[in-house]
């Protein structure tokens, strides 16, 4: 009888792996550059790795370089305005990344000079920084051999040792077999390599073992069944709530929008009137709950899954001749609805009472 001994998991073959097929990424220093002592900018990293939680890399670029480009430092994020800052993560969802991104940018540049603490600790003091980003910037931006771990992370680490604790109350020995695997050395390196191999390697579905740098020392390998880990508790189906959306369009081409509260959720971000969004099955999703009193057509309905509910919006449009005054809104040019800071929800809504909405040429 003939039985595989599997090798003690090590950083080196994975990082061998990543100097031949990192990903190149815009915030990224690649390892040859890294060997020639290019730092990458803790600036970038920081705000790539908090566009990147929750969000895949392709949806990212496009925000991180629009960021980059209009706030060159964490100085210049610090100075602008929150409207715009809010109207420029629109569609990146979470909204409460981009409020503690202003807060955060503001305490590095007022109380630290513009210049990122470069330790974990010192960067978990700063707001909106937890345990993942402070451990990626950390390593990323500053060397440091901190455990960093997301969903890739999850998936590489309770495959590589068959963590059969369902996530997420498996979570602190993965942590454990991270931070006992991350080397002293090119610790920021072993880190987006992990991420990197999740990404196209450990994949969820039908991983490519044949092509791991972690083949001769994986478990869940051994045990010819990489993708039941890592294990999920079983998902409790989520509550759905109803409410109504009003989409007031004048003769001239102006829609009425207000702003959310500054808490909670999606807050501080643009909306049209909206009801309040109930559970009750008989939700207010009727006309009778609208700004104003007009002739309100049922236009369809648009449906956004949140982390903890499922939204059902009725959406309702009235074309009225002119401005109403309203005391808690403002008018503003559909033409001008992208630079509006509109969750994708408030997108789909106004969409389907106007469907050119977000086509239309600047006036
Ligand atoms: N996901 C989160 N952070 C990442 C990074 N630095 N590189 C690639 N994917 C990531």
């Amino acid at each position: 009888m003939t039985s595989t001994i599997l090798d003690a998991p090590t950083a080196q073959p994975l990082l061998d792996w990543y100097d031949r097929h990192h990903r190149d990424l815009p915030w990224r220093v690649s390892p040859p550059m890294a060997r020639r002592g290019v730092r990458a900018d803790p600036y970038r990293v920081w705000l790539s790795e908090v566009m990147l939680q929750q969000t895949t890399v392709q949806a990212v670029k496009p925000y991180f370089a629009n960021f980059l480009t209009r706030w060159p430092t964490v100085r210049d994020l610090a100075d602008a305005p929150t409207e715009d800052v809010m109207a420029a993560w629109a569609g990146l969802g979470y909204y409460a990344r981009a409020r503690n991104l202003k807060k955060c940018a503001e305490a590095v540049a007022t109380q630290h000079d513009g210049v990122f603490p470069d330790t974990e600790d010192g960067l978990k003091s700063l707001p909106g920084v937890g345990d993942y980003t402070a451990a990626a910037v950390a390593a990323i931006a500053f060397n440091r051999q901190a455990a960093v771990m997301d969903g890739n992370v999850e998936r590489v680490i309770s495959r590589l040792y068959a963590i059969a604790t369902p996530l997420p109350a498996g979570k602190p020995l993965m942590r454990q077999k991270v931070a006992l695997l991350t080397p002293a050395t090119r610790p920021g390196d072993f880190a987006q390599a992990m991420m990197d191999l999740g990404a196209t390697i450990c994949t969820p579905k039908r991983p490519a073992c044949s092509l791991c740098p972690f083949r001769g020392s994986c478990e869940a390998l051994h045990l010819h069944d990489p993708e039941q880990f890592p294990v999920k508790a079983a998902k409790k189906e989520k509550p759905v709530r109803l409410g109504a959306a009003f989409v007031a369009v004048t003769a001239d081409g102006e829609i009425l929008l207000r702003r959310r509260i500054a808490s909670g959720l999606l807050g501080g971000m643009t909306e049209v009137p909206t009801t309040a969004w109930t559970s009750r099955i008989d939700g207010e999703t009727s006309a009778d709950a609208a700004p104003f009193p007009s002739q309100w057509e049922a236009c369809g309905t648009v449906t956004h899954v949140f982390t903890h509910f499922e939204l059902r919006l009725s959406i309702y449009r009235a074309a009225i001749p002119s401005h109403i005054q309203i005391d808690d809104g403002w008018w503003e040019a559909v033409t001008n609805l992208e630079a509006q800071a509109l969750p994708t929800i408030m997108k789909k809504a106004i969409a389907t009472a106007i469907p050119r909405a977000f086509a239309m040429p600047k006036g």
